[in-house]
């Protein structure tokens, strides 16, 4: 029987504006735009440069991003500065639909500055059944935020450990893949979410990188595991909007869902954001991006980087 969260992403017809903003609201679409604590630039540029820092690079295949989203990371490869990923080839794999549609949008938009991505294609298809020949992909697979849609079965992150086998099947010599989430060593743990009138509801499950970090090894796979901020190079003394104190703003006022700098707040909106006492935490605060939960981005978000040895 099919896995209910994949179901919901095959048959995904939510807006990608009403998924990020309102259902799951990830790290990269929050800091989508020019950011202060990446330095002034995108959450997409900061990656991929990191990525490119630790020596890897697009080889002949460019990057296949699994799970694109809204398309922002292949937007701010072709339009930005990427390091060695800057205008690479892009293939984008997902599930959805509705999201394959958006970030087609996205991409192959003329008016925008760089004109439409002249070397992007979108392919729908599933992250554990990857359509690559064995040992055929000497560039970077990338699955940002994505693995918590895999299914979990008696306390093993099964799907997420499958597309880790998958990689480790497709990789060729010089290829790598990073892959990120929240999750630390512990049990994979549930968590349900859903928009206004239950619109988008899924389940999703944290990850114990124990699983993946083992499944990669047990492949011939080299391994290296570290958090999500320092692959970013993020500054986390920078204060900016919790998802909490942007939910709490929406309901009187219009406003982005983007972590804007804690001035840029206090400014645009001076007597709502004293009324309603918006934290607006530091970046590498527990309560950054939900003062709800039990850690937050410093705390929780870790990246895999995968090679073949
Ligand atoms: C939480 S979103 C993350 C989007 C984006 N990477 C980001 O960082 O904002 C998860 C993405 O994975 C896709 N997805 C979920 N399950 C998938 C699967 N089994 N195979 C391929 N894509 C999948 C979703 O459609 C969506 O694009």
């Amino acid at each position: 029987m099919e896995d209910a969260t994949r179901a919901h992403h095959r048959l995904d017809r939510l807006p990608a504006r009403r998924r990020f903003d309102e259902v799951e609201c990830t790290i990269s679409h929050l800091l989508r735009l020019p950011h202060p604590a990446l330095g002034g630039r995108r959450y997409g540029e900061a990656l991929l440069q990191g990525i490119g820092s630790r020596g890897i690079g697009p080889g002949q295949r460019g990057v296949l991003e699994i799970g694109g989203g809204a398309g922002h990371l292949a937007e701010a490869a072709w339009r930005g500065d990427a390091g060695p990923f800057t205008q690479s080839r892009w293939t984008s794999l997902d599930l959805s639909p509705a999201l394959l549609r958006a970030q087609r949008r996205r991409l192959l938009e003329p008016s925008q500055p760089g004109g439409a991505h002249r070397r992007w294609q979108g392919l729908r298809a599933d992250a554990v059944a990857l359509p690559l020949r064995t040992r055929s992909f000497d560039g970077l697979i990338l699955a940002n935020e994505m693995m918590a849609d895999l299914p979990a079965e008696r306390g093993r992150n099964a799907g997420a450990i499958e597309l880790v086998l998958e990689i480790a099947r497709v990789l060729s010599s010089g290829g790598a893949a990073v892959l990120s989430e929240f999750g630390g060593d512990f049990d994979p743990a549930p968590i349900r979410l859903l928009a206004a009138f239950g619109q988008g509801e899924h389940l999703e499950w944290s990850i114990d990188f124990r699983q993946l970090r083992d499944a990669a090894e047990g492949a011939g796979l080299a391994v290296e595991q570290l958090p999500l901020h320092e692959l970013l190079g993020a500054d986390l003394s920078v204060r900016c909007a919790s998802y909490t104190d942007l939910w709490r703003l929406r309901r009187f006022t219009s406003c982005e869902v983007f972590a804007a700098p804690a001035e840029e707040v206090r400014r645009r909106h001076p007597l709502l954001s004293r009324l309603l006492s918006l934290e607006l935490p530091l970046l590498g605060s527990p309560h950054w991006p939900d003062a709800t939960a039990s850690g937050g981005f410093a705390q929780l978000f870790r990246a895999l980087i995968l090679r073949r040895r």
